[in-house]
């Protein structure tokens, strides 16, 4: 069976995915296409784009599924999450006029309509999957857990009103267990926080999260811990007064909440007690609910789950053996997840793990090609391409690399890559300003499989959440004196730990680079520029490796490289 995932109404990163006999063999984001971070317009160039990538027409298409409710069904949720901002709104004058002026909007969004489906699939059936069941089904049937008992969370800011799903898995069926009201939403706190320190929301948690090492958690997370309820989990999990900051994060509603819990702190130490207690109050539900649920695998998804450190805590919890995070742990990630939900119910597909994540655009020997010629760059086709990176990168150049498939979600794993040495920890400062970026976490690395016991004495051949980078392990002696670039100040490092059949030309290069310098380990940060989504076309590819005036850039199967550039001039 084939289906079509449509994305069509998230806030942002609408997106589309085809699932083939319960395997995603295509998917992609809209802002990739239409080159606007976080796009959230309806996802036409997508949807065309995962045919195209599947070589498949819409005759081809069995099924579509959308991922999130219209508009109209999402009555039950949102009559839960105001019946409970009633509640509180009666021990808090704020909440009151708040709820109040809400009705009017409440009911009125309700009648919104669902954007109509392009004209080719109008008479193929179709399913709606809620949106933390779409999270909680791209977690589960990607995951690596084979036929044992699977717990499955989704947590994010909010998703159909709600802010988190518990489910269970075991064969080709999920099982209910709970929805979580978004006023409790962890993570629409951090997003206020985020504001509150003057990043932008949903784009800079991970540099909240990066600032955290630098500071004290004392005493914003005793402050915070001091407005929750934990043995209250579902229902009045925050205070009335953080109820505020999560149901306004970034109007004066939610921010005068802050001001008063934080005004007399620094950024690092806000960062810093805002991740102390996020941690805490996560893990201890985590614990709790899985020792509840008999399961020690736990599969993720959901943008809370884009915090690294969190989940390298998860997997420490001493009653989890394994954790998986969905590598589009956003919203990017609802299409492929609802249309993974449809296929295990009409088709009884079971879990198959997704060995990597290069879903999207493909670059190849002709694409490459074209988009060379065009741009006049004098380029050659290696023999022994992976030798001439390597050697270039133990040179100290940094090459970027464009090629294959573009990965499926917000990490560059090798085919939109950026890599450089990681010996000197100033490389940090000036490839960022290179990019036009601000970042304090460093950048990751990616390191060879066969060697990454070595630099992460904790990461086991089973943990494939660090195939994805989407976990911190702690850093060995020797990797904070070989990869010194790529550790944080906590000596913590987020890797990519690569094995060759997930990507040989890739792995490849850094073997050469081990070769020549004895560390099995580069970095990898994304080919982007400032706030653009990562690269997707040789076009888009070629204008990045200009703008940041980069040393090299492998496209496909060629080679461009600012020294032969400059002897051509
Ligand atoms: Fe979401």
């Amino acid at each position: 069976m084939i289906i079509l995932g449509i994305n069509d109404i998230a806030h942002h990163n609408t997106s589309a995915a085809i699932i083939q006999d319960g395997k995603v063999i295509a998917a992609i984001e809209e802002e990739r296409l239409s080159r606007i971070k976080l796009d959230n317009q309806y996802p036409h160039r997508a949807i065309a784009e995962v045919l195209e990538i599947a070589g498949m027409s819409a005759n081809d298409i069995d099924y579509i599924a959308f991922a999130g409710l219209a508009p109209r069904e999402q009555k039950p949720a949102s009559d839960t999450l105001f019946k409970h901002i009633k509640e509180a709104a009666e021990h808090d004058s704020v909440l009151k006029s708040f709820y109040r002026k809400q009705q009017l909007d409440r009911y009125a969004r309700l009648l919104k309509k669902r954007p109509a489906l392009p004209e080719a699939f109008k008479d193929k059936p179709f399913d709606v999957i809620e949106h933390h069941h779409a999270h909680a089904a791209s977690a589960y049937y990607t995951s690596p857990f084979g036929d044992t008992k699977t717990g499955i969370i989704s947590l994010d800011g909010s998703g159909d009103f709600s802010w988190g799903s518990v489910w269970t898995g075991q064969g080709s069926q999920m099982a209910h267990i709970m929805h979580l009201h978004a006023m409790n939403s962890i993570a629409l706190l951090y997003s206020a926080f985020t504001v509150f320190l003057g990043f932008k929301h949903t784009r800079h948690e991970g540099k909240v999260l990066g600032l955290a090492a630098f500071g004290k958690a004392e005493p914003l997370r005793s402050r915070l811990m001091q407005e929750i309820n934990l043995d209250d989990w579902e229902d009045r999990l925050l205070s009335p007064k953080l109820a505020r900051a999560t149901l306004r994060q970034f109007t004066e509603m939610g921010q005068s909440v802050l001001r008063e819990l934080a005004h007399d702190l620094s950024q690092e130490d806000v960062a810093a007690g805002l991740q102390a207690f996020t941690e805490e109050v996560i893990l201890h539900w985590i614990k709790k609910i899985s020792l509840q649920l008999d399961v020690k695998n736990l599969a993720f998804a959901g943008g809370l789950f884009a915090n690294v450190k969190l989940n390298q805590r998860i997997l420490d919890l001493p009653n989890i053996e394994n954790i998986y995070i969905h590598p589009n742990m956003g919203d990017g990630g609802l299409a492929a997840g609802a249309a993974l939900a449809v296929s295990a119910k009409h088709a009884s597909t079971a879990p198959q793990f997704m060995p990597h994540a290069y879903l999207g655009t493909i670059i190849n020997e002709d694409n490459a090609r074209k988009a060379l010629d065009e741009s006049g760059l004098k380029y050659r086709k290696p023999e022994k391409l992976a030798e001439e990176a390597g050697q270039l990168l133990a040179n100290g150049k940094v090459v970027a690399r464009a090629d294959g498939g573009m990965e499926y979600g917000p990490r560059a794993l090798g085919n939109r890559t950026v890599m450089a040495s990681c010996s000197d920890a100033s490389i940090n400062k000036w490839l960022n300003d290179k990019f036009q970026r601000t970042e304090f976490m460093p950048f990751a690395p990616v390191i060879l499989a066969e060697h990454s016991q070595d630099y992460f004495p904790d990461w086991q051949e089973n943990q494939v959440a660090a195939h994805f980078m989407t976990i911190t392990y702690n850093a060995s002696e020797i990797a904070q004196k070989n990869i010194p670039a790529a550790v944080h100040v906590d000596k913590t490092a987020r890797p990519q730990i690569i094995r060759r059949q997930d990507n040989p030309d890739y792995y490849d290069i850094i073997a050469e680079f081990h070769q020549k310098t004895g560390v099995p380990s580069v970095i990898n940060t994304s080919f982007n520029m400032h706030e653009e989504p990562i690269v997707c076309s040789a076009n888009d590819a070629i204008r990045a490796y200009l703008d940041a005036e980069l040393d090299a850039l492998i496209l496909g199967p060629f080679l461009v490289t600012r020294e032969e550039q400059l002897s051509h001039d």
